[in-house]
């Protein structure tokens, strides 16, 4: 980091070049305006200035040429930052398929990161360089915002849902990690360091260190202590679905539509039971809101993945 002075935070993901050039398209057209404005203020009073007691100006009429000019010039400025801005908007929030998934929790006040592999961190996070990294965020009371400057992004993590974001991170280093949204006495505290290393680098550093659970593993143990295979099994005439294959699919429901097995309805399925019931099921399955944690539900909906995986469907 260093003692050099600098206005804006370092570049160092795929998206903080586009995003800054928006940006300082958009504090260019501000000055280029502001200085006009100014400019000709200046000269129309110096040029249109009374120059004795008794002087009546000239009537001017309207110029059609000019108010047309003035109407669709800032509307095509406008519309062209409108276009460019969605663009990198999609691109910010539109994860690749193949990015490496990190889960993050937010926590009053301090971050839980999880790599796909198992190992955990708190408020640091290692992250290989020029490899796609997902966050999937979560939050186990207030709202908290995943801020990393140097990569130009920033996400509210809300409680009740999942926040996803993206990056790629193309400069080896370390950069601060920051909380964005206040959460209470220790919000500034709420931050740490993002480390993105080379990909062998990140791999050894993997390997290293306890080797923790991953998170399918933790879902499968979690699972079994919860007891959901008593009604979740495979025997005919289960009380609940069969949950293998079940990640990515769609499911019928009671009232005939159809729901996409994703992550969100896994976590709605799992602590709001009754809100989406799948046909010719009854409604038995206890709520576990507030039962269990955020991170054990991340982990339970990672064991039913796995379970897709594996299974024939
Ligand atoms: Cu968490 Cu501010």
């Amino acid at each position: 980091m260093g003692k050099e002075f600098r206005l804006f935070p370092e570049q160092a993901s795929v998206l903080a070049g586009e995003i800054d050039k928006l940006y300082f398209l958009l504090i260019g057209m501000s000055i280029f305006f502001a200085l006009l404005v100014f400019f000709l203020i200046y000269i129309f009073a110096v040029r249109y200035r009374r120059r004795s007691e008794d002087e009546v100006p000239r009537q001017i009429p309207g110029l059609v040429q000019l108010e047309i000019a003035w109407s669709v010039i800032p509307f095509i400025l406008c519309l062209g930052v409108f276009a460019w801005g969605a663009k990198l908007y999609y691109e910010a929030y539109t994860p690749p398929e193949d990015a490496l998934e990190i889960y993050v929790v937010g926590k009053q006040w301090m971050w839980h990161l999880q790599h796909p592999t198992g190992q955990r961190e708190i408020n640091t996070l290692h992250v290989p360089k020029d490899t796609p990294v997902k966050l999937t965020m979560a939050t186990e009371d207030v709202i908290h915002s995943f801020y990393i400057p140097a990569f130009r992004i920033k996400k509210d993590v809300v409680p009740g849902r999942y926040s996803t974001m993206w990056f790629q991170a193309t400069k080896v280093g370390v950069y601060h990690l920051f909380c964005a949204e206040y959460c209470g006495a220790k919000h500034s505290a709420m931050g740490g360091s993002i480390i993105v290393m080379e990909p062998v680098e990140y791999e050894r550093w993997l390997s290293g260190g306890g080797s923790d659970e991953t998170p399918a593993v933790a879902g499968e143990r979690r699972f079994q202590q919860l007891g959901c295979l008593t009604c979740h099994g495979e025997k005919p005439g289960a009380r609940g679905p069969s949950l293998r294959g079940v990640y990515g699919s769609a499911v019928v429901l009671q009232n005939g539509q159809t729901a996409a097995a994703n992550m969100e309805y896994l976590r709605e399925s799992i602590l709001q039971p009754q809100s989406k019931m799948v046909a010719g099921y009854t409604a038995i399955m206890p709520t576990y809101q507030g039962q269990i944690s955020e991170a054990d539900v991340l982990n339970l909906i990672a064991y039913i993945k796995s379970m897709g995986k594996t299974g024939s469907n």
